[in-house]
């Protein structure tokens, strides 16, 4: 059997839920706590097999059989070990990773590569007390930085000249430039980080994988960042990640801000969870390994544009993480600061109101959709449907997945159509609705959106106010449905009718009398009558 790292099985059994891929095969209900149905492995009638969504485990009160994901897979498919992790991280959309195992020469390679950070840290760490780093040193102070963060984030600072080339003048070359500290130039190797004032970049693990140098003159780039290498993924590393892993796991929740300044003073200063992408762009396997411990996250942006766009993106990404019982929530400092300069000017609590004012994932797709959409023309609307369609498609989890659309579905109704305050003003007089009937409509209006979509027209004619609560309707959508259908019938009858009194009675008074008018609306009642007793009928069966 295949080996394979216990943090790949890990990510399967975060990515996937356990509820869905049993569901495939057989059909569960929610009941309390856990889910419920009949035993894949035994026979029987009556359910006594348990599925444990948020432990990942099931269990048969009948047959005594349990496991994970993982087992139930390989038992329910007869399948072994490695086809069962095959499929289901096609399920995930996951890649298999290969599993290797590690030559002698990759274990020197990567104890090359950890001394060499290592090392290197500590020269730009010295560097930074000494004359030559005196304009770094004074900044990152000015930037509220006292020694101790120094000392504990291993700030540093890289000189104009080439140090790390020189320094390590006993190691092979292309083992320095594996680092991606040293590139070979025209007229030799130097050094990639010049004149910065330097982050050095952990993994989880606290080994150092790479470097983050903002630039001290002004100059742009403002930070460049170690290009990807062996050991140093940008696109799966977290800057901060190594300090805050405990405080997400104890505190249930990771605060993302966008700049790694930021991360730093936010841990620093009452929000020990927080964590940063290297350079702006956020991933999914960011999201990912945030998700392993907890899948409550608050995103704070800049609230400018790029920051409601990078939140759009956020959004997306986090979609199909989201689970029942996670918390997700975007939180946006405005005025062009940022959470550094927040802490800085206004103080920890002024940055605690932000983000506890952070706005639910589900309140904010849907002000960024009405904001993105003109929802107040047809052809709007029908695109918003369509994006939001999409984004709730994403959610894995199709129990969560059905709560989301209801509740969309009911702000569609209740936002989007104005139609319950439109006026109509009725060319007949008809008679006035009873009191049990408006009732009946109205929780019918509440429960049923769909049933009211349909029929607006027809309601909006009505002029009842729908703004208040009512109680939802015992009737099915088919009864409930048919009862507007009926309903519908009759008011049309009636209105025919008063037509055709209006008609007589101007005929009465020696106006010119269309008979042919009349016969018409004759017709037309008799049929309208003809289609609700049949409706009726149907309901009687
Ligand atoms: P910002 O431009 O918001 O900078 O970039 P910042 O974090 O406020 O930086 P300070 O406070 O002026 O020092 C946000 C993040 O984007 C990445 C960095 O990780 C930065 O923290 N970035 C930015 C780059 O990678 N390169 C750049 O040139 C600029
Ligand atoms: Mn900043």
């Amino acid at each position: 059997m295949a080996k394979y790292d216990n943090s790949f099985t890990d990510e399967l059994r975060q990515r996937l839920s356990l509820v869905d891929v049993i569901s495939r095969r057989i059909q569960l209900t929610k009941k309390g706590q856990n889910y419920w149905g009949c035993c894949p492995f035994h026979n029987e009638k009556t359910p006594s097999f348990s599925v444990n969504e948020e432990k990942g485990f099931y269990h048969c009160f009948g047959c005594g059989e349990h496991g994970d994901i993982i087992s139930f897979t390989m038992k329910s498919e007869n399948i072994d070990f490695k086809e069962a992790i095959k499929e289901l991280a096609d399920m995930a959309g996951i890649k298999m990773p290969e599993y290797k195992v590690k030559s002698k020469a990759q274990i020197e390679a990567e104890e090359n590569y950890f001394q060499i950070t290592e090392k290197a840290t500590q020269i730009y760490q010295d560097l930074l007390y000494q004359d030559i780093g005196k304009h770094a040193l004074e900044y990152i102070k000015n930037r509220g930085f006292s020694d101790d963060m120094i000392k504990k984030y291993r700030i540093g600072y890289a000189p104009k000249n080439n140090i790390i080339s020189a320094r390590f003048n006993n190691i092979k070359i292309d083992k320095l430039t594996a680092t991606g500290l040293v590139r070979i130039g025209d007229y030799g190797p130097y050094d990639f980080f010049r004149d910065k004032l330097m982050f050095p970049i952990f993994n989880a693990h606290g080994q150092i994988v790479a470097f983050s140098g903002r630039s001290l003159d002004g100059s742009e780039p403002k930070y460049i960042n170690t290009t990807d290498t062996e050991l140093f993924h940008k696109r799966q590393t977290i800057f901060g990640f190594n300090f805050a892993r405990d405080a997400i796991h104890k505190n249930n929740r990771s605060i993302i801000v966008e700049g790694q300044i930021d991360a730093i003073q936010m841990q620093m200063h009452g929000f020990p969870e927080t964590v940063a992408p290297l350079g702006t762009a956020l991933t999914e396997d960011h999201i990912a390994i945030l998700c392993k411990s907890n899948r409550n996250i608050v995103f704070c942006f800049d609230g400018d544009n790029a920051g409601q766009k990078a939140a759009i993106r956020a959004c997306t990404l986090v979609l199909p993480f989201l689970r029942e019982n996670s918390e997700v929530k975007f939180a946006f400092v405005t005025g062009g600061k940022d959470p550094d300069e927040i802490l800085k000017n206004q103080g920890e609590s002024a940055m605690r109101k932000i983000i506890d004012n952070a706005t639910p994932l589900i309140d904010f797709l849907w002000e960024s959709v009405n904001k993105n959409y003109l929802v107040n023309t047809p052809g709007g609307r029908t695109s918003a449907e369509k994006y939001l369609k999409d984004c709730i498609s994403k959610i894995q989890d199709k129990i969560f997945q059905n709560e989301i659309n209801e509740e969309y579905n009911s702000r569609k109704f209740n936002q989007w159509h104005k139609w319950k305050k439109q006026e109509y003003k009725p060319d007949v007089k008809l008679p006035d609705i009873d009191v049990m009937t408006i009732n009946l409509i109205k929780s019918i209006v509440q429960t049923y959106p769909e049933i009211t979509e349909k029929y607006i027209d027809f309601l909006t004619s009505l002029n009842i106010s729908f703004d208040d609560n009512v109680q939802k309707t015992s009737l099915d959508l088919e009864n409930a449905e048919k009862f507007i259908v009926s309903f519908k019938l009759q008011r049309y009858t009636q209105k025919l009718e008063s037509e055709k009194q209006q008609l007589l009675k101007n005929a009465l008074n020696g106006e010119k009398y269309d008979s042919e008018l009349l016969e018409d609306l004759n017709k037309k009642i008799e049929e309208s009558n003809r289609k609700l007793e049949m409706l009726l009928d149907m309901n009687n069966k």
